[in-house]
């Protein structure tokens, strides 16, 4: 290995910023090249990538967002795009290549690695959480306590006025962020897409709550089976009409900000571990985390498996609501 490509892809994710140091100085330190390709596989089909020093990626592991840019490229998932993107590589002399992000870039270096014969290696990056083969995706656990911190301040006015609150929280396909901010921020429901929610029963569950001048939280994930916090807030209006309702979509304030210690932490060791895996040889791996130890498995299987989160914690959020 004398020269490693590195991109960050598809949505930012605090700790991405982490994620490039480590794998920067780690290059640096067994005197590999460190390349940088700016707005993901775009900046390859672009050509648009530079080698990096020390001094790029100082001051930079308390930034959200990623200083190499990211993008969701479309003409990536074409065979045309992607062979523009090897040429590049190619004439760059890359001999292994890092992507950070989410599903999506894991789908497309899945593609590359089988049109190109360059060793691969996958860190999850995403606050959606939604990825096979890791406890932890690099954000979100910042996102989480962004989510948390927001809501805190929701509940000021849900409590002062007594009202009922929808809070949309993003995850498109997956209900980590709803689920586990429900439980860090004490909402009394949920709805995220992996569970059917009944809106008849979830009346019942406001009304029950709602019997003292308490107020209410209810955390919806964007991708959720009714459309959203919006939609569902519609849905239940007819069925409440002595309560007051709002809704409250948080938005891309959930992936922006400094990164938690935690995602440091993550990022730090998968991006360092990410180029030892290709000095060793390996390839088409993705890092994970399983409890404190890093793991990895196949890109593969990483885009293929589902990630789906622990549907108990309902039962949890059920047995803490006011009856
Ligand atoms: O994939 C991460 C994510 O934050 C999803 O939860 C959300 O649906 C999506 O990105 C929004 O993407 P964009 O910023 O491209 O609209």
């Amino acid at each position: 290995m004398k020269k490693i490509a590195l991109i960050t892809s598809g949505g930012d994710s605090p700790g991405m910023n982490a994620c490039i140091r480590a794998v920067v100085k780690t290059c640096l330190h067994y005197s590999i090249v460190p390349f940088g390709i700016y707005d993901g596989f775009q900046g390859m089909i672009d050509r648009n990538g530079y080698e990096m020093q020390y001094a790029d990626v100082d001051n930079i592991i308390h930034r959200g967002g990623t200083i190499l840019g990211t993008a969701r490229c479309k003409e990536f998932m074409e065979l045309e795009g992607r062979l523009k993107a090897i040429d590049y590589l190619k004439s760059e002399n890359i001999d292994g290549l890092v992507v950070i992000g989410g599903d999506g870039s894991f789908t497309g270096a899945y593609h590359l690695g089988k049109e190109m014969n360059i060793p691969i290696i996958g860190i999850p990056g995403t606050i959606d959480n939604d990825i096979y083969g890791t406890d932890h995706t690099i954000g979100y656990d910042t996102a989480l306590n962004t989510v948390t911190d927001a809501v805190d301040k929701i509940r000021d006015t849900a409590a002062s006025h007594h009202r009922i609150f929808f809070i949309e929280v993003m995850g498109r396909d997956a209900g980590f962020i709803a689920l586990n901010s429900a439980i860090s921020s004490g909402a009394e429901n949920v709805l995220i897409p992996e569970k059917h929610m009944d809106i008849e029963k979830l009346v019942r569950d406001i009304k029950a709550q709602n019997k003292g001048r308490r107020g209410s939280i209810i955390m919806v994930a964007e991708g959720d089976e009714w459309g959203g916090a919006l939609e569902l807030m519609e849905k239940v209006k007819p069925f409440l009409p002595d309560y007051d309702l709002r809704c409250s979509v948080l938005g891309h304030i959930q992936r922006g900000g400094s990164p938690s210690a935690l995602d440091r932490i993550i990022a730090t060791r998968m991006g360092s571990y990410a180029i030892e895996l290709l000095m060793e040889g390996k390839t088409n791996l993705m890092i994970g985390t399983e409890g404190e130890h890093l793991v990895t498995c196949s890109i593969e299987q990483g885009i293929k498996e589902n990630s789906i989160p622990d549907l108990k914690k309902i039962k949890l959020l059920a047995k803490l609501r006011t009856k």
